[in-house]
């Protein structure tokens, strides 16, 4: 069960390697008129995604588990919209981890990891939101 959690929280911290990669990325690559305010979001969200890394490799240290260090696939994206998509996918991706894993966290008796994943999906539906109301108006 112990091991399965670990196993688990080192897919979910590929995942927020490659969001970090992602939005880093998608940072530098952003052109446009909407460049400013996307550049923006996307490097404050790299910032929160990069907090979430470290607290999933804290905890599989604690865990006694290895930290990966290989980030799941970075998406490629072109144009503002597609990032924006790619974005809302990988979010969405990752509420539904997140919403297994803490019931996964509850069961292994670990309230404190359940909490911390708690707040992770409050972060996530916020980046979330935030990606469907630039969506919902982006022009093209
Ligand atoms: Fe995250
Ligand atoms: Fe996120």
């Amino acid at each position: 069960m112990k091991e399965k959690l670990i196993q688990a929280l080192n897919q979910d911290l590929a995942h927020e390697y490659e969001a970090v990669i992602t939005y880093t990325t998608f940072a530098a690559r952003v052109k446009g008129p909407y460049r400013p305010a996307l550049r923006g979001f996307f490097l404050k969200e790299a910032t929160e995604e990069l907090g979430h890394a470290q607290f999933l490799a804290d905890k599989i240290v604690a865990l006694g588990g290895v930290p990966t260090t290989q980030p799941a696939t970075v998406p490629e994206a072109e144009t503002p919209r597609a990032m924006l998509e790619a974005i809302l996918k990988a979010e969405t991706e990752a509420l539904e981890r997140y919403a297994a894993r803490m019931r996964q966290a509850e069961e292994f008796g670990d309230l404190g990891l359940a909490a911390r994943i708690h707040a992770m999906i409050e972060d996530e539906t916020e980046h979330k939101e935030e990606v469907e109301k630039l969506l919902a108006g982006f022009p093209g």
